[in-house]
């Protein structure tokens, strides 16, 4: 699942532009045994530039109809940037089911997000594949959504350098299967709406929405 613009391109560079003079440090800190061995990355440390991009993009999450939608999120881990520069990537890996949040309390990790910061042109190779899917490389700014469970990777980058955002969603709704129906049922109910004015039918779908949305939730 893609969704364009979370963040503005302009916003995107210039969050780039703050980037560039950072410390980092590598991505390693923050992997499971398995996907240390094959992660080859730099990942923005904690302080005042991370904490500010954490606030800017959850925020911006918060305002995203289409992402609130498609994840039902009940709760975020804050994002991390990380960085990869030529001959930098992240082998095949699954990211751990559960993470563990400053507070001390634990997240399930239904959804991984990436949200893309450098432009497609200004980097080759950086794309992230999930399962045998095709390569994923998106505008700056744009964001996508996949089960955590599946295998993922990011191939080399071999010219210029990708900075992203990623983070996981516990969602109220576990099963992928269900969350995507009630996407595609929320999403049709709104074009319903649109094109048809409110009246006793939609009403009655969203209705049948917010039903199902209260069976499959957890909270
Ligand atoms: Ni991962």
């Amino acid at each position: 699942m893609r969704i364009a613009q979370v963040i503005s391109a302009a916003d995107a560079a210039t969050l780039r532009a703050e980037l560039a003079a950072a410390d980092w440090q590598d991505g390693r800190v923050s992997a499971g045994s398995q996907a240390a061995t094959v992660k080859r990355n730099r990942q923005l440390p904690a302080g005042p530039l991370a904490q500010r991009v954490q606030t800017q993009v959850l925020a911006a999450l918060e305002r995203q109809p289409l992402f609130l939608s498609a994840a039902l999120p009940l709760r975020i881990f804050p994002p991390h940037i990380n960085r990869y520069g030529v001959g930098e990537h992240y082998g095949d890996h699954v990211d751990s089911a559960v993470r563990l949040l400053a507070n001390g309390t634990r997240l399930r990790t239904d959804l991984s997000a990436t949200l893309f910061l450098s432009e497609p042109e200004d980097y080759d190779g950086g794309e992230l594949i999930v399962e045998q899917g095709n390569g994923i490389k998106l505008a700056a700014g744009d964001l996508v959504l996949y089960p955590a469970t599946q295998v993922h990777r990011v191939t080399p980058v071999t010219r210029g350098e990708r900075l992203a955002a990623f983070f996981w969603v516990q969602s109220l709704v576990r099963s992928n299967e269900q969350r995507r129906l009630l996407f595609e049922l929320d999403m049709s109910i709104l074009a319903l709406r649109q094109r048809l004015g409110e009246d006793e039918e939609t009403l009655r779908l969203m209705a049948v929405y917010h039903q199902l949305l209260q069976q499959w939730s957890q909270t």
